[in-house]
């Protein structure tokens, strides 16, 4: 009984509320503000030392967060209240987090907590790992960064919580959009736009020389969205609309920048009023009424042009697809332009960018090139 009276004598942390203002002379530690702030501040900074301290995995995984399952996971502390934000913030981060994998011993290859500021992450260099936490529910929904809210992609498709919104999107992109019949009726405006880019790639190489890939890329995969999507295409070589493919690239480009920007306040929201190196605030705002009047135009003209019956063609575009769908799948016009800019907006630059990855590997290694180049000309009989 004395052990344990003893015992909470001594855990008792409020001891120096009572003792403290003894030693300034006053009744309480109110007659003293600047001391009360100053001693809060103090246990503040002490109790999150010491939760770091006790913490694998940094900040983020604190409170035994990485010791729920039944072996922990263990990973790099990196700093107090940053964690290891700042090895991530600049170079490659998946090099990055392969050099802390490494330095946190041999079972961080299969799992490793990190903390990036207040976000608690996992990594695995494990493909079977790698697949269970991908295919968990835990991870079902994917944290909204700030510019993906600004920019209203919690409306469409990859940021929508999960639930029975998401599911309606993904039913209504997988039986409407991208139905079998559907893609392959989209066949012959993907042949014209590789077409009409191999005629540009050939021009700039006997006027130039050589060839800059990736403007072709973007024009081809761009033009190929706005085909599937809005049902408009840009005759690259004539020039024809061009002021709105220019003004529609641009504002693909800047979502792009925005949605890949390092954004400090995603993982230190006590930074978000005080640090915003990216304008990110600033620049979604502009951004969203120049997306919301370009898309909204466009589904306006659609509505002009054609009365809406239960069924579209095979090659319709999305927007026609999304105005003719009825009951519990119909969608406000508000989530069509999320769902259609996030087409956009994914549709092109990972097309063009993966293709002129390709082609880079394809120059690096020239025996892999010829035998693409032996396949391509046995499949179209070219000897
Ligand atoms: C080679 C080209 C492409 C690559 C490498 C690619 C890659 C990816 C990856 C890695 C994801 C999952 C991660 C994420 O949500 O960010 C994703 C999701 C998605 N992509 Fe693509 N993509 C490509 C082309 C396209 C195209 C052409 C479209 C539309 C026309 C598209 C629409 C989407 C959508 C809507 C999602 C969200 C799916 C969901 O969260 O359920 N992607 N893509």
């Amino acid at each position: 009984m004395a052990v344990a009276s003893a015992a909470s004598t001594c855990t008792d942390g409020t001891w120096w509320v009572y003792a403290l203002p003894a030693l300034f002379g006053s009744d309480t530690l109110c007659a003293h503000p600047a001391l009360l702030a100053g001693l809060l501040f103090l246990t503040t900074v002490t109790a999150a030392l010491l939760a770091w301290a006790a913490s694998p995995g940094g900040p983020a995984w604190a409170h035994g967060r990485g010791r729920l399952g039944a072996t922990p996971i263990v990973g790099p502390r990196g700093l107090p209240v940053f964690g290891s934000i700042f090895a991530l913030s600049r170079g490659l981060p998946h090099r990055a987090l392969a050099v802390m994998a490494r330095a946190a011993g041999p079972r961080a290859k299969e799992l490793m907590a990190f903390s990036v500021g207040d976000t608690p992450a996992v990594v695995s260099s494990c493909p079977a790992t790698a697949r269970e936490v991908l295919a968990h529910p835990s991870f079902a929904d994917r944290p909204v960064k700030r510019s993906a809210r600004e920019l209203m992609f919690t409306r469409a498709i990859g940021f929508a919580p999960n639930g029975e919104y998401w599911r309606r999107l993904r039913r209504v992109a997988s039986t409407h959009l991208f139905s079998p019949r559907r893609v392959a009726a989209h066949e012959p405006g993907r042949q014209g736009d590789a077409e009409a880019m191999l005629h540009s790639v050939a021009a700039e190489q006997a006027a130039t020389g050589t060839v800059v890939l990736r403007l072709h890329l973007q024009a081809a995969a761009l033009n190929n969205i706005m085909g599937s999507v809005f049902g408009t295409r840009y005759n690259v070589t004539s020039g024809a609309g061009a002021t709105e493919a220019e003004q529609l690239k641009s504002m693909v480009r800047e979502g792009f920048e925005l949605l890949g920007a390092f954004n400090w306040s995603d993982h230190l929201p006590w930074l978000a009023h005080l640090y915003d190196p990216s304008n990110v605030t600033r620049r979604c705002a502009a951004l969203v009424p120049r997306v919301q009047t370009f898309v909204r135009g466009v589904i306006d003209e659609h509505r002009r042009r054609c009365q809406y019956s239960a069924a579209v063609d095979d090659n319709a575009d999305f927007i026609d697809v999304l105005l003719s769908l009825d009951g519990d799948e119909k969608l406000q016009d508000d989530d069509m332009v999320a769902i259609l800019w996030e087409m956009i907006f994914r549709g092109t630059d990972t097309t063009a960018l993966l293709t002129e990855w390709c082609m880079a590997e394809l120059v690096r290694h020239p025996a892999v090139q010829a035998r693409v180049r032996a396949e391509v000309d046995a499949a179209y009989n070219i000897i």
